[in-house]
């Protein structure tokens, strides 16, 4: 019988060895990047290792501290729990595209104000959940962020500031969106 190039029968579904590497293409940051992984590699690695998005921290690898937070097509997704094949043809972003060119982001200069971290190793994890959270939630309660930050763990912060930092983002985009509504209508009239 014929086989292919690793010994499996011809027309059988393709297999992949243990050490081969595959390429796979993703959006980071919304930069189209490419590299290669092994069948089993975690997205987490791959970002690391591969394309060196090193902002991306690594804790328990077990999906329980939220250190390793990305955006997975928008959506906050543990990347740790995934592996970097599944992410092939996707858009991922890091704590690395947060930023404006320039500068911080709104919720950086939050976390910096409200003294939001100290050894900063859950933060990058965090500040993703929270930006994607306040996209889903813009002006949530203390409670909800709460909420929200028990999927992540914090050994140095307590807490109390991330959630302040937090409160006090979605409360300036409030206040901006509700200068910038009139503004919007009289260009509509216009
Ligand atoms: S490293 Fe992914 S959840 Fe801890
Ligand atoms: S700032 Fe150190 S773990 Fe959160």
């Amino acid at each position: 019988m014929s086989k292919t190039p690793h010994g499996a029968p011809l027309g059988a579904p393709p297999v992949m060895r243990r050490d081969e590497r595959q390429r796979i293409t993703l959006t980071l940051n919304g930069t189209e990047r490419s590299g290669l992984c092994a069948p089993r590699e975690l997205l987490s690695d791959f970002l690391r290792h591969e394309l060196g998005a090193t902002g991306t921290h690594v804790g328990c690898e077990h999906g329980v501290c939220g250190a390793c937070t990305v955006r997975v097509d928008g959506v906050a997704a543990r990347s740790c729990l995934m592996l970097a094949v599944q992410a092939d043809g996707r858009a991922i972003d890091t704590v690395e595209g947060l930023a404006p060119r320039e500068g911080l982001g709104d919720l950086q200069e939050a976390f910096r104000r409200h003294h939001a971290l100290q050894c900063g190793f859950c933060t990058a994890g965090i500040l993703m959940s929270c930006a994607d959270y306040l996209e889903r939630v813009p002006e949530p309660t203390e409670a909800q962020v709460r909420d929200m930050l028990s999927g992540h763990l914090c050994r140095c912060t307590g807490y109390t500031p991330i959630v302040a930092a937090v409160l006090d983002v979605a409360a300036s985009r409030a206040r901006l969106r509700r200068i910038a509504a009139p503004l919007a209508e009289e260009h509509c009239d216009a």
